[in-house]
Formats: structure tokens, sequence, C-alpha cells
């Protein structure tokens, strides 16, 4: 990409943005944030490239979750740890169910601009603009909370640094050591998760000291001490992205600094509109959520924009269509990438096509839609020779009661007593441990199925 400038979303029509009325406070904060380090690096974006492009072929699983806002007041170190625990658990689930290598991105150190689904929320007869992530605007229904503040964007930037630098010490310092396998269990995990989750740990133990034992352990040893983690997050507020774009030496080529993986959302998507515009110019790993109104036709022209050289790894297609309408969407999309030859990893997010209002008024997702959505699109990806690259889901390690149902059943009535998120009701650590079984059955079925059709 020659001419492209970090600046030419600018010019592009822009949606689900702040409208920042303060342009002297907000060009000070764009200038302080450029003169500040990225957050991460061209090689590892690179590297997280080279891994996805080895999940487009089959040869790895994504996958992807976190929260579906990170919030300022729920920042805490526990926080990350538990979020970053049960990710580990679940990879550990799929990496044992699926025999392949899992690569483990989360939605954090970066997830906190938010697009709605209206410009105003109005609770009893009040109407206010909508609260839009933590780096545009407070969550308090107030009318000061809601006016967007560009400082935000610096107080987003360092929790997020905060947040990588834990992240980064959990996945090299020793936490992630496979040998802790049995360690991560959690307290308050089903009883009937935990014996299975054991079960699979002591398996894994005895592998190790059987690896141990033959004297294998020390070549493989920094494979299993630590573990890679990647970080992501929509690129929304394109402010915030261009002052952490940078040019990389080695490369010659832009990066957006703010993450590893950096996704377009399914409302921000237009073909010739702002997002699409940055996204184009910077070497990331790209993501593209997929909605029922994807046209086969839109999904080419962005598929020639966001990756004109066809780079495998370089674009994940992100479907979120809804339990009931995999089957309806799904198969028309993945023939116009057939037709394209076009190198993408097929991801599912099961989340945000199933989110509804509960009977006591909450937002919520039922654990069986979410299970469902990932079912029809293993059935579709198998029916149609295509390759289910991974999952991403809206999950905590903490115990809240923000989707239904699940084997230690959520209610209804139940989702008043922890419900903590910012935006979107996410899986708690129960409910995704859960999930990674279910999905690593479907990983394993998959393989006995190609195993058998190769030798037959
Ligand atoms: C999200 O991932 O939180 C989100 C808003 O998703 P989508 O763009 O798919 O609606
Ligand atoms: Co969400």
């Amino acid at each position: 990409m020659t001419n492209w400038q970090k600046s030419d979303w600018r010019s592009k029509p822009r949606v689900q943005m702040p409208e920042y009325t303060d342009a002297a406070a907000l060009n000070a904060v764009e200038g302080r944030l450029a003169s500040y380090p990225p957050l991460v690096f061209a090689g590892e974006a690179r590297k997280l490239k080279s891994h996805l492009a080895a999940v487009s072929k089959g040869e790895a699983f994504l996958l992807q979750g976190g929260d579906c806002a990170e919030s300022f007041a729920e920042f805490s170190a526990d926080g990350i740890r538990d979020t970053f625990k049960v990710m580990l658990q679940m990879a550990m689930v799929l990496t044992y169910g699926a025999k392949l290598p899992v690569v483990k991105v989360g939605r954090i150190a970066g997830q906190m601009a938010k697009p709605r689904s209206a410009p105003n929320e109005t609770i009893d007869g009040t109407e206010l603009p909508s609260y839009r992530g933590d780096i545009v605007n407070g969550f308090d229904f107030t009318p000061e909370a809601r006016i967007p503040d560009p400082e935000r964007m610096l107080q987003a930037y360092l929790q997020s640094a905060a947040t990588l630098n834990l992240l980064r010490a959990f996945s090299t310092g020793g936490f992630a050591d496979v040998h802790q396998v049995h360690g991560w269990t959690l307290g308050f995990t089903d009883a009937n998760e935990v014996k299975k989750y054991s079960d699979m740990a002591a398996r894994i133990s005895d592998t190790l000291a059987f690896m141990e034992a033959a004297g294998i352990r020390d070549e493989a040893a920094h494979a299993l001490e630590t573990v890679e983690f990647y970080t992501s997050h929509e690129a929304l507020l394109l402010e915030y992205e261009e002052a952490l774009c940078r040019l990389d030496s080695t490369s010659g080529k832009w990066l957006a600094g703010s993450g590893h993986m950096i996704w377009i959302g399914d409302r921000t998507r237009q073909p010739d509109g702002a997002h699409v515009e940055f996204c184009k110019g910077v070497q990331n790993p790209i993501g593209l959520k997929c909605g029922p109104s994807m046209t086969t036709g839109h999904l080419k022209s962005l598929i020639s924009s966001l990756n004109p050289e066809n780079e495998p790894g370089r674009l994940t297609l992100i479907a979120r269509f809804g339990a009931g309408s995999v089957g309806e969407h799904l198969p028309r999309l993945i023939r116009a990438v057939e037709e394209e030859g076009a190198n993408v990893v097929w991801t599912c997010d099961a989340m945000h096509g199933n989110t509804i209002k509960s009977t006591s008024g909450y937002k919520t997702r039922p654990f069986d839609s979410v299970l469902r959505e990932v079912r029809e699109f293993f059935a579709v990806h198998n029916a149609e020779g295509s390759i289910p690259g991974g999952v991403h889901f809206e999950m905590t390690g903490k115990d809240v009661t923000e989707c239904t149902g699940g084997v230690r059943a959520v209610t209804d009535e139940d989702l008043s007593s922890r419900y903590h998120t910012a935006c979107d009701p996410r899986l708690n650590a129960s409910q995704s441990l859960e999930l990674a079984f279910l999905v690593a059955e479907e990983l394993s079925n998959r393989r006995d199925t190609l195993v058998q059709a190769k030798a037959g």
C-alpha cells in the first residue's frame, strides 16, 4: 500500500464515532499518544499472522475471547488473571480434544470502544447520548458522563499498557507452564466440569512425566513452560488508532500499535467507509465481522481491498449470524470466498447474533443458542468442505450471571445477582469451560471423519 497515509480515513464517511466538541483538547491528546511507545511490535503481529495462516489451512485452531467492553472501573490484576486462566483452560481442552495447536487471542488491552444500536438512550423519560465504551464516555446515566472526553483515550492507553504488561508476565513468567495444568482449576467451577477437567489434566501430567522420563522434556521445555497470548480489539475509535499507528522500520510497512489483531465491526464495515480505509493500510491481522446483512458482493470487495495480495493469516472472517440463521448465510459467503480463491480464516462469534431481552429485563444470551450456533457453524463447514478455524466468545473468568443456561443453569431470575458487564452479556468461567469441551468434541469428531475419509 504505497500511498496510504494513516490519516486517510478522515476523508471517508464515518459511523459510530463520537463528535468531540473540544477540538483543541482532542488534538492535544492525539499529539501525546502519538509520542508514546506503541503497545505491540510489528514482529509480534507478523508472528500472529503466521499462526493464523496455519489456522486457515486447518493446521491450528483460533480461540478468541474476552470482555465485550473492558471498563476502567473493573480494571484489576485479578480480573485479568481470571480471564487469562480460563482462556488457558479452554485452550488446553481444545488442544487435547482437537490435537491441534490453539492460537490464543484475547479481546483485551484495548477493547474499550463500542458501536451502539441507537445514538441515544432513554430511561424514565430522560434521553441522553448512548454509552460508547470507557475510551469515549462514561457509563453513568448523567449528561456530564455521556459527553465524549478525549482525555479518556490516555487512560485507555495506560490501562492497556498495564494489562499487556501483566499478560506478558503471566505468559512467560511460569504461570502458564503446562505443569501447572492442575492449578488452573477455578474454585467455583461446576463439580462435573472440575472432574472432566481434572481427568484431562491428570492425563496431561502423565504424558509430561513420560516425556521427562524418556528425556524428551529438555528440548520441549520452553514450548511447554510459556504460552503466546495475543491481544485484539475492535478498531472503532480511529483517532486513537491513528495516534498509535507506526511505521515499522524492518518491513517499511505501517502497524496498528494498539494491539496485535484489530477487527472491523458488523456496523462499520462499509467498503468505502473510514474503518475499512484505516485497516487497509496496516500490516496487522485483520478481523471482519460478518452478520446477516453481509452481501456476497460486499464480502468480495472487502476481501480484495483488505487483502489484495491474498496473504494467508491476514484476514479472519468472523461469522455472527445467530442460532438458526447460520445455514441461511454462511454457505453463500463460503462460496463467495471459494470463488475468489481467497485465503481466509473462518471463525464463529456465537454471541452477537444471540442477544435477547430476558423476562427479567436484562440483555442476555441463552447458553443453548450459543452452543447451537457453534454446532451449525461446524455442520456448514463440514458440508461445504471448508475449514472451521476458530471460535470467538464474550467471556470472563469471573462468576458472573449474564448469560442464561449451562450445566449450573443460570435462570432469568438469577441474572440480577451478578450482572456486571459494561456492555453485552458474557459467558462466565463455568459456561466458557463447558463450551470448550463441546467445541473440542466437534473438533475431535471432525478429525475422526477426516482420518476415516483418508483411510477409506
Ligand atoms: C462486538 O464484538 O462486541 C461487537 C459489537 O460485535 P458486532 O460488530 O459483530 O456486532
Ligand atoms: Co459485544
